[in-house]
């Protein structure tokens, strides 16, 4: 078993102020699979301690140079590709494959768009052509608290760690105790890349531990947020009495608006998405909203789809999906598919209880419930398993209407091969992204909700300027 109990704190590995040791569950077997240390509030006064310490070297340190640091970073990364993927599969349960091809690459990603944006970034620039005595200067927010959780633990932490650093800012990590191991290697990636000391920190701990003592902190300026909206109110509350910055990325219940003129390969389209890294994705597209004329042709579609999506451990090659993250979440699903019974919604695919020959692992069946209606639980609450609704409409302003029915608003996705209603919807859908008809969203764009699903943008620009204050300046001397 792995043992790793310390806490990266101004550029070293140190013990943690007093031993709370917290077993890290491997949710394919339901056995420990490390152990952790959760922090108290002595370690996390350290950890911040050093952020702070560093923060007037690191933000007078050249955008350049810091550039050079995160390139550096990206090549480590790289390099310890296979221990992050291995590690993401033992912890929360991201099949292997999967963690090599999806979850460790979007790192990838994320450190290769941030570097893209940084090089064009103007951290000094003028009012505007005109005003040669007018400045504004791009500087960073501070100390930045990061809190990511468990369901794409790289992502996440790239996200937060590469825009911080780019902007300037000090920070320490506290990564999810569920999915803890992979955040250690990458705090592994941080010091060989060397980032000057106290300039990135962890400290390992749970919300009402380390989550809170950081939120609460007087001498952290930021806090970067993704989780549920629970935590999201939690943390905005606590941060209220000294004002910090929040940043918060949250739940959604993404609506995937489906026209009777939609591609042929629409409803599978959704339907695997669903199911992607097993349903936990803020932005999976889980209300899967039907035009009447194709709606019995998309369930019959959909049950055939969610059948053949296979489950199995996260130690296994291939490419079915693994178990959810853990007990929690796996009862939490339980009783919502059994709420969706209950309120009347048709299960055409899947139910409670785990997949045939799986007796042992938070393995989920995937699910697919048809005729659901927009009053129904299934309809509102974010389910973070494979589980998909689907609902019935039969006009475009019905369809929007139902989409935009929720106190989320992270993706909502539309299909249909009429560009001119495409574009119309997009405008008119509340939510921080639209996908349409398949394509993805390029590199660097910006990622992020509105409503209940959380306020700012993570990923490239954006997610720089985050990171960062403006400042006005008047009686600039030309240089
Ligand atoms: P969570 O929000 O409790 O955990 C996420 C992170 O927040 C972890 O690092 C956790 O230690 C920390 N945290 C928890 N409470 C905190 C507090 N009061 N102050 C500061 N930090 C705190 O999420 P959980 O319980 O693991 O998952 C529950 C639900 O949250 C899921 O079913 C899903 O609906 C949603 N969720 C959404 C995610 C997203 O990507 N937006 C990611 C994970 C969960
Ligand atoms: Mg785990």
């Amino acid at each position: 078993m792995i043992e790793k109990r310390q806490f990266y704190i101004n550029g070293a590995w140190v013990d943690p102020a007093e031993a709370n040791d917290f077993h890290v569950i491997d949710p394919s077997t339901e056995e420990p699979c490390a152990v952790i240390s959760l922090g108290g509030k002595a370690d996390t006064d350290a950890a911040v301690a050093a952020a702070k310490a560093a923060l007037p070297g690191w933000m007078a340190t050249p955008p350049a140079e810091r550039i050079a640091l995160v390139e550096k970073l990206l090549k480590i990364y790289a390099d310890r590709a296979e221990d992050l993927a291995q590690a993401t599969a033992t912890e929360m349960g991201a099949p292997i494959d999967f963690a090599r091809q999806s979850q460790v690459p979007s790192g990838t990603w994320h450190l290769t768009n941030f570097l893209k944006a940084a090089k064009d970034f103007k951290f000094e620039r003028p009012l505007n052509d005109h005003t040669p005595n007018d400045r504004i200067i791009y500087e960073a927010v501070g100390v930045a608290a990061l809190i990511t959780p468990w369901n794409w633990p790289q992502n996440q932490i790239t996200l937060k760690v590469g825009a911080a650093a780019i902007a300037g800012c000090t920070m320490v990590l506290k990564p999810s105790e569920q999915s803890p191991i992979n955040a250690m290697i990458f705090a592994e990636c941080m010091d060989a890349a060397g980032f000057p000391k106290g300039v990135f920190n962890l400290v390992n701990g749970d919300g009402p531990g380390v989550g809170t003592q950081l939120s609460g902190h007087p001498d952290v300026d930021m806090v970067s947020f993704t989780g549920s909206t629970r935590a999201g109110i939690a943390i905005s509350k606590n941060a209220a009495d000294t004002l910090k910055k929040v940043h918060l990325e949250l739940g959604g219940k993404g609506a995937n608006l489906i026209f009777a003129d939609a591609d042929d390969k629409a409803v599978k389209r959704g339907v695997l998405h669903m199911m992607n890294n097993t349903g936990q994705s803020c932005n999976a597209p889980s209300r899967m909203m039907v035009q009447a004329p194709i709606y019995d042709q998309a369930v019959e579609i959909a049950r055939e789809v969610a059948e053949g999506v296979k489950v199995g451990s996260a130690h296994e090659p291939g490419r079915h999906i693994g178990p959810v993250v853990n007990e929690l979440q796996w009862t939490k699903i339980q009783n919502l598919i059994q709420t969706g019974i209950d309120e009347g919604a048709r299960l055409v695919a899947g139910g409670v209880g785990r997949p045939e020959g799986l007796n042992k692992g938070f393995y989920v069946r995937p699910t697919v419930f048809a005729d659901v209606t927009p009053d129904m639980t299934i309809a509102r609450e974010e389910i973070f398993g494979p589980v998909l609704s689907i609902m019935k409409f039969e006009t475009e302003e019905e369809g929007l209407a139902m989409a935009n029915d929720t106190v989320y608003g992270l993706t909502n996705y539309v299909q249909t091969q009429d560009g001119a209603r495409a574009n119309r919807l997009a405008r008119r859908l509340r939510s921080g992204m639209v996908e349409m008809n398949g394509k993805s969203r390029s590199a660097g764009s910006p990622f992020g909700g509105m409503k209940q699903s959380g306020n700012g943008r993570e990923g490239g620009t954006w997610g720089i300027e985050d990171f960062l204050e403006v400042k006005a300046v008047s009686g600039w001397t030309p240089e």
